[in-house]
């Protein structure tokens, strides 16, 4: 059967090879799916070793997805503008594609939440790799306004001008963060050290949602801040498998069934 795996480092926490396994017993495709930690220094030197054991495809965690945008022949347009690839796939005369599906993950989360997006106003927090890869699919939802807000404003600002020309775009740092927002997506890494950037207590309009693009068995200090501001929040354990399923479907043309993965997940940790 055909072999895929996730590349990281660490990579022994991955809920990918689960996730992935359980999408090809529901589409009935018979593939294997692995965790592989690549070395630091030779990222390619591991996915060129896995395609010559079989290999037709893998997702690519941190801290490689820069290095896997580097390594592709061929890459997605979204891929481009992300500047990322967590996707990688052998395509044609093995030429290697690359692909980012974590922006599109994202989205399709928010949706089967029922977020605002079209004509919302958006937060951003972060301006880091990760955020990058999920403004294109965030503008193409027609947002009213999206802001990204980051510790080092500069960043931001950068960010904000390189998207620009996709939709009303401003960055700043969070002094800059004024008004209410409809939807609020924490894209900064403080959530791992148990930090929460500084906001102000007025942040979220009537209905707002607050999103988290990180996960843990505990809700994050940012989702705890904002529920007892009378958000709405979600975590980021729905964009893991959305991101999955688009990587799955690009692989295998296959789409799996997304909410029986999310509920399993949810059960079990
Ligand atoms: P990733 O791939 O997760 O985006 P990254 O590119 O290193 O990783 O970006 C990390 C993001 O989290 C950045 O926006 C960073 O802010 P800076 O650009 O100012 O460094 C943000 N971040 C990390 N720790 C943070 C903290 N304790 N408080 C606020 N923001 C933090």
């Amino acid at each position: 059967s055909d072999r895929y795996c996730v590349f990281g480092h660490p990579v022994g926490h991955s809920k990918s090879p689960r996730i992935h396994t359980v999408f090809a017993e529901q589409t009935g495709e018979s593939l294997r799916y692995e965790a592989i930690e690549a070395p630091l220094d030779d990222f390619a030197g591991a996915w060129r070793a896995f395609v010559a054991e079989g290999g037709r495809g893998a997702n690519v965690t941190v801290p490689f997805k820069e290095q896997a945008y580097r390594l592709a022949d061929v890459l997605s347009p979204r891929a481009q503008r992300a500047g990322a690839v967590n996707t990688l796939m052998v395509g044609k005369h093995e030429r290697v594609y690359g692909d980012t599906t974590d922006g599109v993950g994202l989205v399709r989360d928010l949706q089967a939440h029922a977020a605002p997006l079209e004509g919302a106003r958006i937060l951003v927090l972060g301006a880091g790799g990760a955020v990058r890869g999920i403004l294109e699919p965030l503008l193409a939802a027609n947002p009213a306004a999206l802001m990204i807000a980051n510790r080092t404003a500069a960043k931001a600002e950068r960010l904000a001008s390189d998207f620009a020309d996709l939709g009303e775009t401003t960055g700043g740092g969070f002094d800059a963060v004024v008004g209410t927002f409809d939807l609020v997506i924490n894209g900064t890494s403080a959530s791992l050290g148990g930090e929460l950037p500084p906001l102000p207590d007025e942040l979220f309009a009537d209905g707002a949602l607050a999103y988290d693009m990180m996960y843990g068995a505990e809700p994050t200090v940012f989702l705890r801040w904002a529920a007892k501001r009378g958000a709405r929040t979600v975590d980021g354990l729905g964009m893991l498998v959305e991101q999955a399923a688009e990587s799955f479907f690009l692989w295998r043309n296959k789409r799996p069934d997304t909410a029986a993965v999310r509920e399993m997940l949810r059960r079990s940790r």
